[in-house]
């Protein structure tokens, strides 16, 4: 399950689309479904099912966009701390989701790739899993990395241990060649990481490859990003001066 090849990496520049520049590679922190919940005086979980329901209207908006890479953040390895009937609750609607919309995701040509620890899913998870990048592995539309069990510093951790393992002379390790140790080797780093929820933090996201991307903060609660707030995020991204370290902005 573990996406690791020897493709070189496509480079990580925007794509211009008319006058706007559009991100390559977007990832989502989807935070806020606890206190969509609450709010309406439901149970935590009826926010994880809808956070659930609404990535397939993201998907398409960023899809019809132009975005080619959608990285999703449904499940940290610090979410194993939370109250065992969460957990419970969010493994089976992750099961859920994988069985019902697979089919759908590979017939608007998804392509769908688990990143993250695949030795603590449940052997049905696992299965769902499988089975969803196997039928969907020759996909040429968005490719769907959906971040489940994922640490940032597990992530690392693991490549290091990879390289050692492979006996790799130090002078030979260098940014691009570690790059192809991580989950996302077959994509180019994220251009624009947004987090809904309010929080002003990276929880563990993609640490080795957020190093130049644009961060996008926004207090509405995951279930509720709609595409016209999806819209406005992408505008203020191509409105964005991305310098990486030079004086004038990149052409
Ligand atoms: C994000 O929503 C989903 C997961 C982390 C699994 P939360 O469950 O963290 O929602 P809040 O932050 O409590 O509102
Ligand atoms: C981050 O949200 C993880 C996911 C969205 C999967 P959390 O709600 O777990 O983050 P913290 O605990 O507030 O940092
Ligand atoms: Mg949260």
């Amino acid at each position: 399950m573990t996406v690791r090849t020897e493709s070189s990496q496509p480079q990580s520049k925007q794509l211009t689309q008319g006058s706007s520049k559009v991100p390559i590679h977007v990832a989502i922190i989807m935070d806020g479904n606890g206190r969509w919940a609450q709010k309406r005086g439901l149970p935590r979980l009826a926010g994880h099912r809808m956070g659930v329901d609404c990535i397939h209207g993201v998907l398409d908006t960023l899809g019809q966009k132009g975005v080619k890479y959608v990285t999703l953040y449904a499940f940290s390895t610090e979410n194993w701390n939370r109250p065992p009937d969460e957990v419970e609750g969010i493994l089976e609607l992750m099961l859920e989701a994988l069985q019902e919309q697979t089919q759908t995701l590979h017939e608007n040509n998804v392509q769908i790739l688990h990143i993250g620890k695949a030795d603590r899913l449940s052997p049905q998870l696992e299965q769902a899993v499988n089975h969803a990048q196997e039928l969907t592995c020759g996909n040429t539309g968005v490719t769907l990395n959906f971040a489940f069990d994922y640490g940032g510093r597990d992530e690392i951790l693991e490549a290091v241990k990879q390289v050692i393992r492979d006996q790799v002379p130090a002078e030979d390790i260098d940014e691009a060649m570690f790059s192809k140790y991580l989950f996302t080797a077959h994509c180019p780093d994220p251009d624009l990481i947004i987090r809904t929820g309010g929080e002003l933090r990276i929880s563990n996201f993609l640490l080795w490859q957020s190093a130049y991307s644009e961060y996008y903060h926004t207090s509405t609660l995951w279930p509720d990003l709609d595409s016209a707030e999806l819209e406005r995020v992408l505008e203020a991204f191509s409105n964005r001066q991305r310098r990486f370290g030079r004086v004038t902005p990149e052409a």
